[in-house]
Order: C-alpha cells, then structure tokens, then sequence
C-alpha cells in the first residue's frame, strides 16, 4: 500500500467538516499489530453522531470514521493471525478515537478481531454489523430471561424500521417467534415493518400511554431500541416477570420511572452494550449469526461506495434513513 483512500473528519477553526480524501499516508492510521484490506463497512446511528460538532463519539481530529468492518489481513505481527485471513472488528474505540472502517485500510490490534465465521461472507458480516451484532445480543440476553418460541409471549420492538430494530424483527421472525409487535413513527413504515416480519404494527401517534406506574401488562418482552422518553412510557405496560432490553438513546438519555414495575411486577431491565464484550461472547454470537439466525439472504440492503457514504450519513441526520446501508469498499 501507497496511498489510500478513506473518509476523514478534521476541525477546522471549530467547525467540523468531512469528506472522502485519497493519497492518505499509512502513518494516518493508528497503531495495532494487524494491517487489514477493508472489503465492507457499514452505517450505523453512531457513526452520524461522530461526523457532527460536540456528537461525543470522535475526541480529536482528523480522524477516519466507521464502527465497524470486515476485511482481509494484509500484515501482521501476532502470530495468531496470517496474512489472507477473513476477519471483522466491530466496536472498542474504533471510529472514536482509534482510526475505523470508512477506509481502504485498517490497523488495529488483534485483540479486537473476530474470525469470519464459517457460512458467513464479508459482505454479509457487515449487512449485520454493530447493528445486528446489537440486535442478536438484545435476543440473546432476553432469551436468557426466559423469551422463548414454544410460549405465545407478546414481543414488542422499537425504533422498528431503524438498523437495530429491523434486524431484531428478522431474527425474532426466523427464530420462529409468532407474537411480535412493531412500534413505528410513520404509516409509511407500517408495511416495511410487516415485511421484516412483524405479525402487529402500532404507529406511535395511536398509543394512548396512560401515565402511570403500571398500566395494563400487554408486552412480555421489549426490545428496545430508542430509550428516552419512549421506554420510560413503556415499562409500565410490562407483564410480571417481563424484561426489557435497552440498547440506545435515539429518544433521549433520561430514564423516568418509578420502582414499582420492578418491585410488584418483577421486570427486568437489561442493558446491551456491544462495544466493549468479550472476545468468546462476540465470537459466540457471530456464531449464531452465522447460522440459526442468519437472516442475510433475505434482508433488504442498500449497497453504497465510499464516495456516497456523505450522502447516506446526511439521511440518517435528517431521519430519511431506513434499515441497514454496506459501504462496499472495493468499488
Ligand atoms: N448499545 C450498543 O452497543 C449499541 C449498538 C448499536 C446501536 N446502538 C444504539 O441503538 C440506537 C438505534 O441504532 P440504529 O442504528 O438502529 O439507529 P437508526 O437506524 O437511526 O434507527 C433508529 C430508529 O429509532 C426510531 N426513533 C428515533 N427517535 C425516536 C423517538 N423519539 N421515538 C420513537 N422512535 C424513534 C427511528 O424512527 P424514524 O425512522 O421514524 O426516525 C428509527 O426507526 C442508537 O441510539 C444507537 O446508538 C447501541
């Protein structure tokens, strides 16, 4: 490698710009023991964030966006890893203060790489990316709190059409869940979320929350994408023993809620964090991702280069963005 091309974000006299350069210099891109050729990236709410002034994701300039990636190993110093294998990195401080995915070209350290798994291409891996990695981790956490296929629980997920919740419906549809809701924001979306696999629609304007500790049990379990206000309104609608996972705050960072859900209807509330977990956890439910709940040969993508992914990011800040975008970077 020479040069190489990627999107970078750089400060100017406090304004925040970015845009695809070429002729980049390896010295740009941070220190780690494995060299990868990017073969796809993904879109994901964060990676909005990281290109806007005080967005909290990017600590210093210039900087090369992209929470995640799948590649090929081109130079490496750990023995662990050889040059040609297939691999993906999603998450730890990458697109935040480690350069990331929107790139030709990625070095980080090989304590944060995955192994491709079997059944699974790059391409595929990133039509998943932090987002389904997200989505398989909320399923994976509240099946442990006892979602399960064989009992008629009412499912609910939020922020429905969006990178999370899109995938979430897949999932929970090819796992064979028949009791799944879609909770959605416009009426265009009603009929996207039917096809994503949700049985039941609710459109957001037509849910007359009761503000009250508890209103009436109507969800078992919630997958919950938005946070905020939304799931504030929400707990009280959980069943006994429901749960709720919370994995984003699209709708805010306020949490407003009294105990009582919790101590007279026995809710849990889970937090999913996908950025930080272990490496036999990551491993683990790429796995599953990769096999029972591979839901990649079905999904609906937009397939984008390098060059429109300014065009794809100003979607997702105006709202316009639907499901889940791979930055092929080998176009
Ligand atoms: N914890 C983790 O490790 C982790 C990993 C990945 C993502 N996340 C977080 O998860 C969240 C979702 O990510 P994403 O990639 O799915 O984002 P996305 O593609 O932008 O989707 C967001 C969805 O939420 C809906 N929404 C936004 N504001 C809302 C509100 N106030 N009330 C109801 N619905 C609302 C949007 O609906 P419209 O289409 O109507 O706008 C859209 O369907 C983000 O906060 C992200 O940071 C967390």
């Amino acid at each position: 490698m020479n040069t190489f091309k990627a999107l970078v974000v750089r400060e100017n006299n406090g304004y925040i710009n970015y845009q695809v350069e070429n002729h980049l210099k390896k010295d740009m891109l941070d220190d780690g023991e494995v060299l990868i050729k990017v073969a796809y990236s993904s879109v994901n709410y964060k990676d909005m964030l990281a290109v806007q002034k005080n967005g909290g994701v990017i600590q210093s300039y210039p900087m090369i966006p992209g929470i995640d990636f799948s590649g090929t190993i081109e130079e490496s110093t750990d023995s662990n890893y050889a040059v040609g294998q297939q691999v993906l990195v999603t998450g730890y401080n990458m697109g935040m203060t480690h350069t990331g995915g929107f790139s030709e070209y990625a070095r980080v350290p090989s304590s944060w790489i995955v192994r491709l798994p079997e059944n699974l291409s790059m391409k595929e891996a990133m039509i998943f990316g932090t987002a389904g990695l997200t989505s398989a981790l909320s399923i994976f956490e509240l099946e442990k709190n006892g979602m399960n296929t064989s009992l008629d629980q009412a499912i609910l997920v939020t922020g429905a059409t969006g990178g999370v919740g899109s995938i979430a419906l897949q999932i929970l549809s090819k796992a064979g869940y028949k009791n799944i809701t879609a909770l959605v924001r416009r009426k265009n979306q009603v009929q996207v979320a039917k096809k994503l696999g949700a049985q039941k629609v609710i459109l957001l304007s037509d849910f007359e929350f009761k503000k009250k500790s508890l209103a009436k049990q109507t969800f078992n379990y919630i997958l919950d994408t938005v946070g905020g206000e939304l799931i504030s309104n929400l707990l009280p609608y959980v069943c006994y023993q429901g749960s709720v996972s919370l994995c984003g705050n699209v709708g805010g960072i306020k949490l407003n809620t009294t105990v009582l859900p919790f101590i007279l209807r026995g809710i849990n509330l889970i937090g999913i964090d996908s950025v930080n977990i272990s490496q036999d956890y990551r491993q683990m439910i790429w796995s599953k991702m990769a096999k029972e709940w591979k839901i990649t040969n079905s999904t609906l993508f937009t397939d984008i280069t390098l060059d429109e992914l300014p065009d794809t990011i100003q979607l997702l800040k105006e709202g316009k963005h639907l499901g889940r975008t791979v930055v092929d970077i080998t176009k």
